[in-house]
């Protein structure tokens, strides 16, 4: 805990005083009508813990590893982009807080700075480079040529939509400076020229066959980000990924797409522990990666919150996050009566008989309610 985020809803406030409404829009807003942002959330309240009495419990150790690297706990900030949007410095202040933190960092293709200039700054704990796979082909292959020379340790891959509909992006008119996301495009290879590849129908879209070849080149660990059903989980694996991301980004690019945690159980029998899954969409708090750590996922990942904690303080806002979700985190094993995540498992959950949304929204409409007390979400 610190003394200027107390809690999670310190974060959230600040951050939403930091920047405009458009930005707080762009930051918090999901695709279409939003039903899978709300969703996201009310799949949290499907699950209960069920503690153990008297586990005569230590202090919980949340301390794992994933593809080889040590991390202090299981919890990662998802990529995403526009970061010198959120704050002058950009997504160095987040590297930098996670390095500290001692987890590794996810970071976008479409950040202010290249992957070069911010290599350095996950320290020893190295980084991993989420990449669409969108446009030619030379521009996949030198692309994972960069992330590889530049020392991270991991590739996400994408899927690109050719277009997001997110209303209120639209009617704030928000308009992103294309250099807040355009750092890896500079000269030689034209920003435009990729953020049409990624947008127009136009280019040809990537598909299997593509895929595969791209993927046998990869000489570090990758994965795809993204994964929702059983068949593309078995076909991460049979393609030899290291792990498996199961994620609807949040929402924020087709709506109607079901809660991650929902699919969760799903991908992991699909992938039966041949590779770790991990997870994304829809995380606030401790207790809500503590229900997909339960349910066996190996990290779970925060994107809008990470953003927030960026446009909240820099680096000491993403600290300051960290450090809440892993406070939370221990406090939440703890209750349940376990000294380690070894000893999580789905016999720590019950599904709720009284589960419902718990999701609400100002009767203005616009904003998340962030100060209503109450079971209410953070955004
Ligand atoms: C502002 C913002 C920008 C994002 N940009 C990207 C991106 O460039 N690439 C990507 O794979 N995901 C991106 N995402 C999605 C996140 O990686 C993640 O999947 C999602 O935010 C998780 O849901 P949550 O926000 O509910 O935690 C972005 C998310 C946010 C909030």
């Amino acid at each position: 805990m610190t003394r200027q985020f107390p809690t999670l809803a310190d974060i959230v406030r600040e951050a939403q005083l930091n920047v405009s409404p458009r930005l707080w829009n762009y930051i918090v807003g999901g695709a279409n009508g939003e039903l899978s942002l709300e969703a996201n959330r009310a799949a949290f309240a499907a699950w209960e813990f069920l503690p153990e009495m008297f586990a005569g419990i230590t202090k919980p150790d949340l301390s794992t590893s994933l593809l080889g690297m040590p991390m202090s706990m299981p919890v990662f900030i998802s990529p995403f982009a526009y970061d010198l949007a959120m704050h002058p410095r950009g997504y160095r202040e987040v590297a930098e807080a996670v390095a500290e933190a001692g987890i590794t960092g996810f970071l976008s293709e479409s950040t202010s700075s290249s992957l070069e200039a911010l290599a350095p700054a996950f320290g020893d704990q190295r980084g991993m480079v989420q990449f669409a796979l969108a446009g030619p082909d030379e521009h996949a292959y030198a692309f994972i040529d960069r992330i590889q020379a530049a020392g991270y340790r991991g590739v996400l891959l994408t899927d690109v939509p050719s277009s997001f509909w997110r209303e209120r992006s639209l009617e704030a008119g928000l308009d992103l400076h294309t250099h807040y996301g355009a750092g890896n495009y500079g000269p030689g290879l034209a920003s435009d020229e990729v953020h049409r590849a990624h947008r127009s129908f136009e280019t040809p879209r990537w598909d299997w066959e593509r895929v595969e070849k791209l993927v046998a080149r990869i000489d570090v660990p990758w994965m795809f980000k993204g994964v929702l059903t059983a068949q593309d989980a078995r076909r991460s694996v049979d393609l030899g990924a290291d792990a498996v991301y199961v994620s609807n980004f949040g929402a924020r690019n087709l709506d109607s797409m079901p809660p991650a945690l929902a699919r969760l159980p799903l991908v992991l029998d699909a992938v039966a522990g041949a590779v770790p899954v991990l997870i994304d969409s829809g995380f606030r708090r401790g207790t809500d990666i503590l229900k997909a750590l339960a349910l066996g996922a190996s990290a779970v990942g925060v994107g809008r919150l990470g953003a927030v904690a960026l446009a909240a303080g820099g680096k000491a806002g993403v600290t300051a996050l960290l450090e809440l979700l892993r406070s939370e985190l221990a406090a939440a094993i703890g209750v349940l009566g376990c000294s380690s995540l070894a000893d999580l498992g789905p016999q720590y959950l019950s599904r709720a008989e009284a589960g419902g949304a718990i999701w609400q929204r100002t009767s203005e409409g616009s904003f998340l309610d962030i100060t209503t007390a109450g079971p209410l979400p953070l955004i």
